[in-house]
């Protein structure tokens, strides 16, 4: 009888346990691994296995991801549908603001998937005015303000309130963690960083102009026809 109830006792330690570390670590298990992959794809170029791909690690509010932007573009052009590219960001916590632009075009890929690259290259181009002297003084709110007023104009003046709202939903928090998440968990630590079909592109750091993505994809395209 004794024995018995130890053995019961047990068992209901054991499902505390469990019970515990459950509702625990739930938090995290929420959203790693994420249902759907992080990053945002390129133009209307389905993913395919038998296309060459880039991943680009861009932060919003980073010069040197701004300025490795049209080279890349432009390779994307001379390629064509051999070359595919898949963004993920990654919000540098020494960029100020980084997280929030990030959120942004998270909230936007969400409503409007062919808004997130011309909101991009918004950020890219309007970036400085969200470096860290120049928003010293300005509230986290007003920022965001100026954010969604800005990403309005991108996307259209229909969207103002879905964006507005999209700041306050714990979805679009979640998304930007896991794009930071999953670059961590790719090595990356800076940007921009390169991946090419899985390999990071080496030698080439936040340099890479026209010429360099064509010494790096020229071979790969050769050997696949
Ligand atoms: C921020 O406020 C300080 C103190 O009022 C002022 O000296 C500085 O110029 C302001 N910076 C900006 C970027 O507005
Ligand atoms: C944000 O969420 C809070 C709590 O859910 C709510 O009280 C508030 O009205 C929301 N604000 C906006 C702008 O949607």
């Amino acid at each position: 009888m004794q024995r018995s109830n130890n053995g019961a006792l047990l068992l209901l330690s054991a499902f505390f346990v469990v019970f515990f570390f459950h509702s625990f670590f739930k938090a995290r298990a929420d959203y790693i691994p994420p249902a759907k992959l992080d990053g945002f794809p390129y133009g209307n170029r389905p993913l395919k296995w038998d296309t060459i791909l880039i991943e680009a690690f861009y932060d919003p509010v980073c010069p040197d991801s701004r300025d490795s932007w049209p080279p890349l573009k432009q390779a994307l052009r001379y390629y064509g549908s051999s070359v595919s590219l898949v963004v993920h960001l990654l919000p540098l916590p020494y960029h100020d603001n980084a997280f929030v632009a990030s959120r942004a075009l998270h909230i936007v890929n969400d409503l409007y998937p062919s808004a997130t690259f011309p909101l991009l290259e918004w950020f890219f181009k309007y970036q400085e005015k969200f470096y860290g002297a120049q928003t010293r003084n300005l509230s986290r709110a007003s920022i965001i303000d100026d954010i969604v007023k800005s990403a309005t104009k991108v996307v259209g003046r229909s969207y103002y309130n879905d964006i507005k709202v999209g700041f306050n939903n714990s979805k679009t928090d979640l998304e930007t963690r896991v794009s930071f998440k999953y670059a961590a968990s790719r090595g990356v630590y800076g940007t921009p960083f390169f991946y090419v079909n899985g390999f990071l592109l080496a030698d080439t750091g936040s340099s890479i102009d026209f010429n360099g993505w064509r010494k790096a994809l020229d071979p790969l395209v050769g050997t696949k026809s």
